[in-house]
């Protein structure tokens, strides 16, 4: 088969198109036709092995995608070969045929849904799911400041705030993009390269503040957000695109008696019991089939042009997602 190869660390320049095997699958194995795949920010920084997961070189980039389930192993009750599937693996998205295990890694393509809006499901959907239900507890008529609004998680948690009944404010740092998420549901938008969002949404809540803050952004927009946040606020840790980990200044969190709450949408799954579990394979997919969470993609790239992909990324061009389309 023909997949996107990381044989050594570096900048996207270094991804190649390869012939590797096709996965062998195991008895609680899907092996799946992959349609389409989509590119996040972690794949970015495994190029750099600076994410938290480092899979061994080489290796194939791509944390999900959708396609075609083309073989299942002996011990799979649930999946059948032609069934159309959203995955999830760690990673190996971003070739022809991928393996996944058929508990808690895939899902059905809604229908309607192209391979291509499914392939960028998954990890914006179960981040901003985690984070604003399991973790920050939203509730209908609080406001809810999302940052990164127009990359993959923000654009999610965008939508997702919407559905559960909160006034959403978006941040971001480009209006064409920010039009976008605007028209996907955001009560107002926040150029920072222009506006102080800080003072917006004071003035937007009488004073008050944001209760829940969803930021995978990270620097300096975190730390204003301290100061945009309301008394008892939730502050959601999601992401550093801004360059690495930031302080946090613990008299702020004491005045403001905020909750900082750390976010892994991925590695709690893998830890979590059955109610989480539940959310993930019965919640979500109701979820997507209602149309909410339903992915925007700015920008389609033939798998010869994997590294286009993740430039765009790295440059902020994209809007809600850039896929790789394979079969
Ligand atoms: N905690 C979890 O479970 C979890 C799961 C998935 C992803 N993440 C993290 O969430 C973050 C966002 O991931 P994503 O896939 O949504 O990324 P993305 O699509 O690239 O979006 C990131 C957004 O961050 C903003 N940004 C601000 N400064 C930036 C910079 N210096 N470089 C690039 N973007 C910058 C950009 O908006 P503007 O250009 O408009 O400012 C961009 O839209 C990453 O840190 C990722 O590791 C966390």
């Amino acid at each position: 088969m023909k997949a996107v190869v990381c044989d050594r660390l570096g900048d996207p320049s270094v991804l190649q198109v390869k012939d590797m095997p096709i996965p062998e699958i195991g008895p609680a194995d899907v092996l799946i036709k992959v349609g389409a795949a989509s590119v996040n920010f972690p794949d970015v920084l495994m190029l750099t092995a600076d994410y938290q997961h480092k899979p061994e070189l080489p290796f194939i980039p791509g944390m999900e995608g959708a396609g075609t389930v083309s073989a299942v192993g002996a011990d799979v009750k649930d999946w059948r070969v032609g069934d159309r599937v959203i995955f999830g693996v760690r990673p190996g998205a971003f070739a022809e045929y991928v393996k996944v295990p058929a508990s808690g890694n895939l899902m059905r393509l809604p229908a309607g849904w192209s391979v291509a809006e499914g392939s960028a499901f998954r990890v914006g959907a179960t981040t901003a799911y985690h984070s604003l239900v399991h973790r920050a507890g939203l509730k209908p008529r609080e406001v809810l400041l999302v940052h990164g609004a127009s990359g993959g998680v923000g654009m999610a948690a965008v939508q997702l705030g919407k559905h559960l009944g909160a006034q959403v404010i978006a941040t971001g740092s480009d209006d064409a993009r920010l039009a976008v998420v605007r028209e996907q549901g955001a009560d107002l938008v926040v150029n920072l390269t222009s506006a102080d969002f800080v003072s917006i949404v004071k003035g937007m809540t009488d004073g008050r503040g944001a209760d829940v803050i969803y930021d995978p952004v990270g620097g300096e927009v975190l730390e204003k957000s301290m100061r945009a946040a309301a008394y008892g606020a939730r502050l959601l840790v999601v992401g550093f695109t801004s360059g690495g980990p930031t302080r946090i200044m613990s008299n702020r969190v004491l005045i403001k008696g905020l909750s900082i709450l750390g976010v892994r949408a991925g590695e709690t799954a893998r830890r979590a019991g059955s109610d989480f579990a539940k959310d993930y394979a019965v919640e979500l997919p109701r979820l997507a089939e209602l149309g909410v969470m339903r992915p925007h993609i700015s920008h389609r790239f033939p798998m010869e042009r994997a590294a286009d992909a993740f430039r765009v990324l790295i440059d902020r061009e994209v809007v809600g997602k850039a896929v790789i389309e394979i079969g």
